[in-house]
C-alpha cells in the first residue's frame, strides 16, 4: 500500500465511527482489492444465488462454504454447492455442519426446496468432484482461524451455529473474525416462525423469531454476546424485497451465470408453501458488498431462549448480557436491484 493512501486509511478510521458506512470505497482501498470470506449457507435458492454473486464479485476471496443443514436437507444442498463452484472452476473446500439433534426443525416444505433445486442442477449443471474435508464445520473451522494469518470476513445466511461453537471453543481466535454479516433476526417487525407452517405441527414459538434465529436459540443468544464486528440483516430489512417478476426478467440469459441465477429464481417463485419469497440472503450479500445500500442503526440486541420468546432477537434490556450490533434498517430498493443485477449480469473477458 502506498505510504499517503496508508496514512489517509490510518485517518479514516481515526476520524470515522463506522468507515464502512459513507468511507466504504476507503475501506476497499485500506483492505485491498479482495477480503477473504467465509459463506456459512443453508442451502436454499436464495443461499446459491448468494455464492453465485460472491463467486462474480471482484471483491471477494471465498476461503470456503460451510454447510448449516437447516433450511435445507444435507446432501443435495452440498451437490448444488458443489456444480456451482464446479461451473465457475473454482475448488473451494465445502464443509457441512454436524451437529447433534437439539434444533428446532425447519418445516419439512421448505428443506424440501434443496431436493428441487438439485433437480434444475442436474439439468443445467454438470457434475463435478466436491473439495470436502472430513472434519465437521466447526472443527474445520477452528482450524482454518489458527492458521490465518489476517483477518476473515463471515457471511451467514442460515443459523450461526458453525461460527458461534467454534468460538465458544477457542475464544481466542475472535481476533480473526472480520466483519459478521448475518441474515437473522425480527428486531421491531414480526417474525416468520409461525403455528401454521406445518399443518398439524405446533411451533413452540409466539411468532415473534425469525428461523435462523430459532433454529438454534442458544447459539443466537451466544453470537450476539460474543462482541463482535456484526451487522444484522433482519427481516426489518428483507421484507421491503420481495422476489418480482421484473427482476427475473432482467437476467441476462445469454451468460452462463444469469442464466442459472434467472433459472433458480424463477423456481423459488413456485415454491409450494404459499409464502412470499423474499430476498433475505442476497440482501444480505448485497449489503456485505456494499453496505451503503442500506442505513444501519447501532443496537444493544440480547437473544431469548425460554419458552415461546426463544430465538427472538430484541433490545437488550438494562443489565442483560448484550453485545452492539449493527441493524439495516431501510435499503435503497432500487439502488439495490441495480447493484445486484450489474453484479450477475456483468460479463468478464472470455466468459461464457
Ligand atoms: C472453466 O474451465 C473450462 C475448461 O478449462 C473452460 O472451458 C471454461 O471457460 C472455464 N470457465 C470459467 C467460468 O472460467
Ligand atoms: C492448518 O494448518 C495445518 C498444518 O499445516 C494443516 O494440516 C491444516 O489442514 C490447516 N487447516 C486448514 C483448515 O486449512
Amino acid at each position: 500500500m502506498p505510504l499517503l493512501l496508508a496514512l489517509l486509511c490510518g485517518l479514516t478510521f481515526l476520524v470515522g465511527a463506522a468507515p464502512d458506512l459513507a468511507g466504504e470505497e476507503e475501506w476497499n482501498k485500506c483492505n485491498g482489492p479482495k477480503k477473504p470470506l467465509i459463506l456459512d449457507h443453508d442451502g436454499n435458492y436464495d443461499d446459491i444465488l448468494v455464492l453465485l454473486a460472491l463467486l462474480k464479485s471482484q471483491h471477494v476471496d471465498l476461503q470456503a462454504v460451510l454447510i448449516t443443514p437447516a433450511d435445507c436437507e444435507l446432501d443435495p444442498a452440498v451437490e448444488v454447492t458443489g456444480r456451482v463452484l464446479a461451473m465457475l472452476n473454482r475448488t473451494v473446500p465445502v464443509v457441512p455442519g454436524q451437529f447433534p439433534e437439539r434444533y428446532n426443525p425447519f418445516p419439512k416444505v421448505w428443506r424440501e426446496l434443496a431436493s428441487e433445486m438439485q433437480q434444475v442442477a442436474d439439468i443445467y449443471l454438470q457434475e463435478s468432484e466436491i473439495h470436502r474435508p472430513s472434519e465437521a464445520a466447526h472443527e474445520w473451522l477452528e482450524s482454518y482461524l489458527g492458521n490465518a494469518s489476517e483477518k476473515t470476513d463471515f457471511l451467514l445466511t442460515g443459523p450461526a451455529t458453525n461460527l458461534n461453537w467454534a468460538l465458544r471453543q477457542r475464544p481466542h481466535l475472535a481476533s480473526k473474525v472480520g466483519r459478521v454479516f448475518w441474515m437473522a433476526g425480527a428486531v421491531e417487525v414480526d417474525g416468520n416462525v409461525r403455528d401454521s407452517d406445518e399443518p398439524g405441527k405446533v411451533q413452540w414459538s409466539d411468532g415473534s423469531a425469525e428461523w435462523n434465529a430459532y433454529w438454534d436459540p442458544l447459539a443466537t443468544r451466544e453470537l450476539l454476546e460474543l462482541n463482535l464486528d456484526l451487522w444484522l440483516v433482519p427481516l426489518d430489512a428483507t421484507n421491503a424485497v420481495p422476489v418480482h417478476k421484473d427482476f427475473i426478467q432482467r437476467l441476462n440469459p445469454r451468460h452462463q451465470v444469469p442464466r442459472v441465477a434467472q433459472q433458480i429464481w424463477a423456481q423459488s417463485k413456485f415454491q409450494k408453501s404459499n409464502a412470499i419469497y423474499y430476498m433475505w440472503d442476497t440482501l444480505t450479500a448485497g449489503l456485505y458488498l456494499k453496505p451503503s445500500l442500506a442505513t444501519w442503526r447501532s443496537m444493544h440486541l440480547e437473544g431469548h431462549t425460554e419458552g415461546r420468546r426463544q430465538g427472538r432477537i430484541a433490545r437488550a434490556h438494562r443489565g442483560a448480557a448484550r453485545g452492539t450490533v449493527r441493524v439495516a434498517s431501510e435499503t435503497d430498493v432500487p439502488a439495490f436491484t441495480e447493484f445486484l443485477l450489474s453484479i450477475f449480469n456483468e460479463a468478464k473477458p472470455g466468459e461464457l
